[in-house]
C-alpha cells in the first residue's frame, strides 16, 4: 500500500470540511474528534461537491437535495443518491496526514 501525504493534521479543523485536491481528485477532509474522513468531492445525485454539505461524526448530508452518506462506508443512507460515494483510506502518522492508496492487483 502507498501513501500520499496531503497536509499536517493543524491544517484540518476540527468538525470543518476542507476540500483539497490530491491523486488529481477532489476529495474532502472532514475530521472528527475520534478520526479524519477522506471522500471525493462529488454527490453521486448529480455530482454536486459535498464540501458545504451538513456533517455529524459519521455523516454528510448533500446540501443541494438532502442524499445522506455513510462516511466509514461511502453508503447511501437517504435519497435522492442511489450509489455510494468514494472514500478514501487514510492515516495520521507522526502529525501528517496521508491517503493510503491501494497496490494494483
Ligand atoms: S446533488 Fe447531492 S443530493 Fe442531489
Amino acid at each position: 500500500m502507498k501513501k500520499e501525504f496531503i497536509g499536517k493534521l493543524e491544517n484540518f479543523p476540527k468538525y470543518r470540511a476542507t476540500a483539497i485536491n490530491a491523486l488529481g481528485k477532489d476529495i474532502v477532509v472532514y475530521r472528527t474528534d475520534k478520526k479524519i474522513h477522506t471522500f471525493l468531492n462529488i454527490c453521486s445525485h448529480e455530482h454536486f461537491p459535498l464540501e458545504d454539505g451538513e456533517y455529524d461524526d459519521n455523516t454528510v448530508t448533500c446540501s443541494h437535495h438532502g442524499a445522506k452518506y455513510d462516511l466509514a462506508t461511502g453508503k447511501v443512507l437517504a435519497l435522492p443518491a442511489t450509489s455510494p460515494i468514494q472514500i478514501f483510506k487514510n492515516k495520521i502518522e507522526g502529525g501528517d496526514v496521508y491517503l493510503l492508496i491501494e497496490d494494483p492487483k
